[in-house]
């Protein structure tokens, strides 16, 4: 598969082939991530964690505290050694056992008070932690909210639900579990190479060169790891995305019997995360023989450098016997680090995968000296020599358009298939912003009103008329969490939507529909979709082809109720069908990026050929046609 991700970029391809197995969310070779973004490669795990700060700051008191436990645990468990050492050294090698039971009861004490620290640590460090983790969520939340619907027309919803709950799951673990025992265990180390070389330098020196191996080792394992961590990641990204889509759209793979190329399609991408775990899985090995191997060699080299300091007489039994059990002790905070270590490297590439999307900039924003135009809105909408650019296409798809839709007027919208009406319209509320010139509400430019307040003035209904997973009334009220039911009942009369919501089984209005409302018709969807538009009486109503899905009768009784919608709001509709275009005080032609003529559906038939085209060519497959409903005038066949 070739790269096209710098192609997005620059509109030059990459000569990289993405291999099999290597993630379509970046480019290896180009070194950019899908937002043209360099892919952060080079930085230290440190340096990338250290991100963290802001939201490590406000728990800073409960994980140094659980920090301090830790220790504590690690401090209790060395000192039983030395206690050893002096059982040995005393009552045993003296025959004095009077101070035997005290030193049997400090063990005890000291093996309960390390239990005790390592449950307040778990007590300490689950709700900080989670806290870091819900914090990072919600505002990875809101953010993917502040940006742009071009920004999610590129990512793949499989790749950002995986940063959303694993990487941050995996964040939350490293944070509470190895992120801890690595500051404690490197600790513990140097104060147990510390106590060592009190009691034994020669020992503690046999010990310290058996170690320092260890050093290079990490070293090299920490680089190789950190890039097959971060492909794992994105790789399990991908394979969200497959199941998210085929999920998504079983009923057109079924239909389409793609059933089983899907399977094949996801056991082939599972297939290639299992290869990289397998990886991953190699590379622990390897690290995990070295830190086992080592420790050891190195109580091997202290048995003998010890017996023979014995028979010297420059050592006793106990010290012997001290130095062994706290070098055996030392092996598990040696391992620990090596596995610490290997998380750090996971966390930071789910750490880098998280600022890749909090780094994009939203570029829809509050403006900096918000204007409110005057209230109550009049709602005159104006394009003013707009021109407008996908940042992934060529060239500009809008290029100059200028067109009025005066206070109260509702003004048609057509042009063929791709000329891009949908996406003039999407202007009107920033969904996008132009690239050139300005649309005004009110004679203030649109970018110019705050967010909020611009979209509190309109109402919008899109062509995929989207509902959530909740009840109908939930649906409607999605722009006004707090209308009545009468207002409810009232919007879904307009949209002619009262006589089958009524009907709904078992709570009428408060029956919930099934994810993304696919429980209901399109048709129903695309009403419920409309009576959400006009549930506030918005000043301005923005509706892109309203009345697409809706077979003859219904399209008929939507007609009569929309039109009185329409007399109070000004209105941007963009028509597919005669019938609609028609209902329109004025019809808007657009073609070739620009507003080719503008007049009444009738003075638009007599004078614009094209308007004529676009009238009398037959509907596109699959549309109704009938003699009342007329063709759709949206056509592939037209060419402006
Ligand atoms: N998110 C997008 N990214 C890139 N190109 C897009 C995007 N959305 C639409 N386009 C392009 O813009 C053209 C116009 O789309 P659209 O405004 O939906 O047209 P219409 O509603 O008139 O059918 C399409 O041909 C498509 O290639
Ligand atoms: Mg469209």
């Amino acid at each position: 598969m070739p790269c096209r991700i710098r192609f997005r970029i620059t509109w030059s391809a990459c000569r990289a082939t993405v291999k099999p197995g290597h993630s379509t969310r970046h480019c290896e070779v180009c070194a950019l991530n899908v937002e043209g973004a360099p892919i952060p490669t080079n930085a230290s795990s440190l340096a990338v964690l250290r991100r963290l700060g802001p939201y490590l700051r406000p728990v800073w008191l409960p994980v140094t505290g659980a920090a301090g436990a830790t220790f504590g645990a690690l401090l209790c468990g060395l000192g039983i050694p030395l206690v050893v050492q002096r059982v040995i050294d005393g009552p045993l090698g003296s025959g004095d056992f009077g101070r035997l039971p005290w030193l049997i009861a400090l063990v005890a004490v000291l093996g309960t008070a390390e239990a005790g620290l390592l449950w307040a640590r778990r007590k300490l460090i689950a709700r900080p932690t989670a806290l870091v983790e819900s914090r990072m969520r919600a505002d990875l939340f809101a953010h993917l909210l502040r940006l742009p619907v071009a920004f999610h027309d590129r990512w793949q919803s499989g790749q950002l639900m995986s940063r959303a709950v694993n990487d941050l799951v995996t964040l939350r673990k490293y944070l509470a579990f190895a992120a801890v025992f690595l500051v404690v265990n490197s600790l513990t180390l140097v104060v147990g190479l510390g106590i060592l070389f009190t009691i034994a330098p020669e020992l503690a020196l046999v010990g310290l060169i058996s170690a320092a191996p260890l050093l290079l080792i990490t070293y090299f394992y920490e680089t190789s790891y950190k890039k097959v961590a971060r492909r794992a990641q994105d790789q399990s990204g991908d394979l969200t995305t497959i199941v998210e889509e085929t999920m998504l759209g079983t009923r057109v793979i079924r239909a389409f019997g793609r059933s089983g190329e899907r399977t094949r399609q996801f056991v082939a991408q599972a297939r290639r995360l299992r290869s990289t775990e397998l990886r991953i899985v190699r590379i622990l090995g390897g690290l995990s023989t070295g830190l086992l191997i080592l420790p050891e060699l190195g109580i091997a080299g202290q048995l003998a450098v010890g017996g023979w300091g014995i028979a010297d007489g420059r050592l006793t039994l106990g010290q012997l016997v001290a130095a062994i059990t706290i070098s055996t002790y030392l092996r598990w905070p040696t391992e620990c680090i090596g596995w610490a270590l290997s998380e750090t490297s996971t966390a930071a590439a789910a750490c880098d995968r998280y600022w890749e999307i909090r780094d994009c900039p939203p570029t829809v924003t509050d403006p900096a000296r918000p204007v409110s135009p005057a209230r109550p809105a009049r709602g005159r909408l104006r394009f003013e020599d707009v021109h407008f650019q996908y940042p992934d296409q060529p060239r500009p798809l809008l290029r100059g358009v200028d067109l009025e839709v005066r206070p109260g007027e509702t003004m048609a919208l057509v042009g063929a298939t791709g000329s891009g009406k949908t996406t003039l319209a999407s202007l009107v509320p920033r969904l996008a912003d132009v690239t050139a010139g300005r649309v005004t509400v009110d004679g203030v430019d649109v970018r110019d009103i705050p967010l909020a307040e611009l979209r509190a003035m309109m109402g919008c209904a899109f062509e995929d008329a989207l509902l959530s997973s909740a009840s109908v009334r939930e649906n409607v009220a999605l722009g006004v969490p707090a209308a009545s039911d009468a207002d409810i009942r009232a919007a879904l009369r307009v949209a002619g939507a009262e006589g089958f919501v009524d009907a709904l089984r078992p709570h009428g209005p408060g029956t919930r529909i099934g994810e993304r409302g696919m429980s209901l018709s399109g048709g129903q969807r695309q009403r419920l979709a409309l009576a959400r538009a006009v549930l506030p009486r918005p000043a301005l109503l923005v509706l892109d082809d309203p009345l697409s899905a809706l077979d003859l009768h219904t399209e008929a009784e939507v007609e009569r109720a929309l039109r009185e919608v329409l007399r109070d709001a000004t209105a941007l509709v963009v028509a597919h069908r005669p019938n609609t275009a028609r209902m329109a005080d004025r019809v808007a032609v657009l073609a070739d990026g620009r507003v080719l003529a503008v007049g009444t559906h009738q003075e638009l038939l007599d004078s614009c050929p094209h308007y004529r085209t676009l009238m009398a060519t037959p509907g596109e497959p699959g549309a109704e046609r009938t003699a009342g409903a007329g063709p759709r005038l949206d056509s592939e066949a037209v060419t402006p």
